[in-house]
């Protein structure tokens, strides 16, 4: 099926136009189009774009021309065809408008039949080629980041919340923060929101999603990223599986360049899930000699299973001299370099009880310069790949 916007409609083009099954005419009469405030850009809603542009011939060709170099430039998939009497240095003139076919008023209907079938295939290829390569652009720009340990309360959704905010200041509205911890997930107390929706309801009954109404499902948050935060009931686990996260990181990142899951502790069939999503892991530890001897084992079981990603950041948590254990102590268990280490400091709970995350926190102690640090290690990455792109000639927005 064609939707065909007809700019300089008149009735029996209109009829000439919709007599194909299937095609689906928004005709705009000609006195409209030529008024001074007509702007075909109205007519090109997202989502609702056209496949075939007709311009009709009873249209000034200077104008009619005008639209056409317009839609070609901002929705090349979208093709523009010409309804006047060719002769050859219109038609040239027309093709360098971005104009695609041009036919006679007086033209068959077989002709007719044809210009409306070549350019309808010319939109679906145009339109094809694009969706792939918005999502090759996408697949290497987006970041989706699991936030993982094999302990609870060793600072995971802290870290996760502080990401967010972070990358937001990188990125605003193109981060989403997500709580997978499915049983007990608090993201939206870290963050003092009071969600509308959660993740369940990201599922319709059929336990698909619905990708057009994700971002409905989404909470913002004022320092500019989103949240999907968890289910009020515990119980909302048992119907989300491994699929349903798969395929819910799978649709954020073809939305959002960076994308920061926050996980319950351990290795549910939810976080397994997500890790298989994911191109970078942020590995959480406390100081404790617990803690670091479970992150190895933990490290040991996701190398087996071959989804640990490749990109991996270690935060050291809660670090205080007390501990007993030196930085070089924990490296030496876990086999992995400490990325990055965040003192145990009150600033952290008090922001967290506060639902404020400290990275909000004016005064700046030495957590925040650590929360900092890590997100310089998405940041530069992203800053690297803007300039390796720039020289190459290409354009990263
Ligand atoms: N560096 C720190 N210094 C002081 N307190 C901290 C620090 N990091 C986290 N906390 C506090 O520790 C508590 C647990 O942190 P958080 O909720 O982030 O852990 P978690 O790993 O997400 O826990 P769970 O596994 O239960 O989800 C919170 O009250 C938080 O404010
Ligand atoms: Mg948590």
């Amino acid at each position: 099926m064609s939707r065909i916007l007809l700019l300089g409609a008149d009735g029996g083009l209109e009829f000439r136009l919709s007599q194909y099954p299937g095609n689906l005419v928004v005709p705009v009469s000609r006195a409209v189009v030529e008024r001074p405030s007509f702007d075909v850009r109205d007519l090109m809603l997202e989502g609702h774009l056209p496949d075939i542009v007709v311009l009709g011939s009873d249209l000034n060709r200077t104008n009619a021309l005008s639209i056409a170099s317009l839609v070609d430039a901002m929705h090349p998939e979208t093709s523009v065809v010409m309804i006047a009497d060719p002769d050859s240095g219109m038609v040239l003139e027309a093709m360098r408008s971005g104009v695609r076919d041009v036919v006679a008023p007086d033209a068959s209907d077989e002709e007719f039949r044809i210009m409306l079938i070549k350019a309808h295939d010319h939109s679906s290829r145009r339109t094809i080629r694009r969706a792939v390569e918005e999502k090759a652009e996408r697949a290497v720009e987006s970041k989706v980041i699991v936030v993982v340990s094999p302990k609870g309360g060793v600072g995971k959704s802290t870290i996760s919340a502080n990401l967010a905010v972070g990358l937001a200041d990188e990125a605003p509205m193109d981060v989403v923060l997500v709580d997978l911890d499915l049983q007990f997930g608090d993201i939206a107390t870290h963050l003092d929101l009071s969600p509308a929706h959660s993740l369940s309801d990201a599922f319709a009954s059929s336990g698909s999603i619905d990708s057009m109404l994700l971002k409905t499902f989404l909470t913002v948050h004022p320092s500019n990223f989103y949240v999907l935060c968890g289910s009020d009931s515990p119980a909302a686990a048992d119907r989300i599986g491994a699929k349903q996260v798969r395929e819910l990181l799978a649709q954020l990142a073809t939305q959002f360049r960076y994308v920061v899951v926050d996980t319950g502790a351990g290795l549910d069939e939810h976080t397994l899930a997500a890790l298989e999503e994911a191109n970078e892991a942020v590995v959480v530890s406390s100081m404790d000699v617990s803690s670091v001897r479970n992150v190895r084992k933990e490290i040991e079981v996701l190398a087996q299973l071959n989804i640990l990603p490749t990109s991996r950041h270690f935060v050291l948590n809660f670090a205080d001299r007390q501990s007993g254990m030196s930085i070089r102590d924990v490296e030496a268990v876990v086999g992995l370099p400490v990325n990055v280490v965040v003192p145990r400091s009150p600033e952290v709970s008090l922001s967290a009880n506060r639902g404020v995350p400290v990275l909000l926190d004016k005064k700046g102690g030495p957590a925040v310069k650590s929360m900092r640090q890590l997100i310089k290690r998405f940041a530069d990455d992203r800053r690297a790949q803007k300039d390796s792109a720039q020289h190459k000639g290409l354009d990263v927005a």
